[in-house]
């Protein structure tokens, strides 16, 4: 569709980026909190522990003056669910919940708008013992850690995001390191997605309760979406690509929106034998969930193939393998591609945002997309990052053109206000706008300094998304 005029960002558009606790923070067994599964976990071959990261527990102040600086209307970070419960369940730790008032009080010194993920990724460790999401307790568990945070914060916090890419870690749990399998499970399709169940129902019951202590607040969830490509008019392929679409994406927003299972998804579990085990009232906790907005992560499209049934599972949160006998994965010959092999597509963004917009007419909330690359500090204390400049224009281009095309958007939030340790590729895959003195193995001055795209972004902001122009 062209338009011969492109419509402005809304006049309070949230521009911002955005983080997670276990990548950014740091002190990861300091002040009273416990391990999470990430403390615990093997961490990828040749990257960083998690210990210190960006060391933003210690240095939060300068950081989000450096995000006021930029301009930033909103900071989306997560809570570390060990930190204010160091067990997951029983004790408080004053000092984590300490921790969080503050950042959420200098994010509202400089007028930034708090966006809290209440889980990304961080699993207690005490809770992994007691079996994780495969425990039909973990409902409850993460209800109770909702009811500490919203009695908390929810006086300060207006906008909630439930759990970080929970389709990530149904698809690809082993390579952010969160899948934890009962001991002799035979049918692992069946208990992921028995894990996955238990998530959705904590999600709805979160967003009920939600509603229910903060009348003013607002909440939804965070899933990894990325428009799914037939490889070719084969009408096969299209099959393909609507099976994919559906395990990737709407299964998701399917549940967080109108509380059913997509009826492809469930007639593909049927298939493998791996259905979930409803328990007693979960049907009703599914439809009692409603969010205000829709928040997503976008990186990239797929696109697929038939399926012949032998294509292996897994991949990364954008490299898929494809689904045995649903799509086969394959190259998109038309894409470039980062330095860590993950395509790059902005017209895949304004495509995957009027879909998503045209299925569930919800206002949505960009709470990640950025670029990963290898960055160089100069001597003279300056990064060079043309390429994520690039990158970020052309995707807030489509954005616009999205907004043009109808699409409802309150924000943007990038991944990252700063630079972190990535999921899987450590701290030498960096994204972002302020660069972070240290290496993956040499701790350094962990001293901050403005990237080129600090300055952009900064422009950006004050323009409200007009100038995107280069520096
Ligand atoms: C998303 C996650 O999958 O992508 C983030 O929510 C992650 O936690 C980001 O860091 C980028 O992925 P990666 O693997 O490059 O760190």
């Amino acid at each position: 569709m062209f338009h011969k005029s492109l419509k402005p960002f809304p006049k309070d558009f949230l521009w911002g980026a955005s983080t997670s606790a276990y990548q950014v923070e740091g002190a990861n067994l300091e002040d009273g909190k416990g391990p999470s599964c990430q403390d615990v976990k093997k961490v990828p071959e040749g990257t960083s522990e998690l210990d210190v990261c960006a060391d933003q527990y210690h240095r939060y102040k300068e950081d989000i003056a450096l995000m006021a600086e930029m301009g930033f209307k909103v900071y989306r970070f997560s809570i570390s669910w060990s930190r204010i419960l160091p067990k997951g369940t029983g004790e408080v730790n004053p000092k984590g919940i300490e921790y969080y008032n503050n950042v959420i009080d200098e994010c509202l010194k400089h007028d930034i708008v708090p966006l809290v993920t209440m889980f990304h990724f961080d699993m207690p460790a005490a809770l992994d013992e007691r079996g994780s999401w495969s425990n039909p307790e973990s409902v409850d568990w993460f209800l109770n850690f909702a009811k500490v945070m919203f009695e908390n914060y929810g006086d300060r916090v207006k906008y909630w995001l439930t759990i970080n890419e929970q389709n990530m870690l149904t698809l690809v749990g082993p390579v952010i390191g969160t899948l934890r399998l009962p001991e002799g499970c035979t049918n692992v399709l069946k208990e992921t997605y028995q894990q996955n169940h238990h998530m959705l129902v904590a999600q709805a019951k979160a967003m009920a309760l939600c509603h229910k202590m903060l009348p003013g607040a607002k909440i939804g969830p965070a899933p990894n979406i990325a428009l799914i490509y037939p490889n070719s008019n084969k009408p096969e392929d299209t099959i393909a690509a609507q099976n994919m679409n559906a395990v990737r994406n709407w299964l998701y927003l399917d549940m967080a929106v109108y509380g059913k299972y997509n009826n492809l998804v469930w007639s593909y579990l049927e298939e493998h034998d791996a259905c979930p085990e409803f328990h007693e009232g979960d049907e009703e906790a599914l439809l009692s969930g409603h969010p205000d907005f829709i928040g997503f992560n976008y990186y990239s499209t797929g696109t697929v193939e038939l399926s012949d049934g032998t294509e292996e599972g897994g991949g990364d949160q954008q490299n898929s393998r494809g689904l045995p006998g649903m799509a086969r994965n394959v190259k998109n010959p038309n894409l470039m591609k980062t330095e860590f092999g993950w395509e790059i597509d902005p017209i895949g963004f304004r495509n995957t945002l009027r879909e998503v917009y045209s299925r569930y007419r919800l206002p949505i909330v960009i709470t990640e997309n950025g670029l990963g690359a290898y960055d160089t500090l100069t001597e003279d204390g300056k990064v060079h990052d043309p390429y994520r400049i690039k990158y970020l224009q052309e995707h807030i281009k489509q954005m616009r053109l999205a907004i043009t095309d109808g699409v409802e958007m309150m924000g943007y939030c990038p991944w990252s206000a700063i630079d972190l340790i990535s999921t899987h590729e450590g701290m030498k895959k960096r994204y972002g706008f302020i660069y972070v003195d240290r290496d993956e193995f040499d701790l350094k001055t962990l001293n901050r300094y403005r990237k080129d795209s600090f300055f952009w972004y900064k422009k950006v902001i004050a323009s409200n998304g007009e100038d995107l122009s280069d520096l």
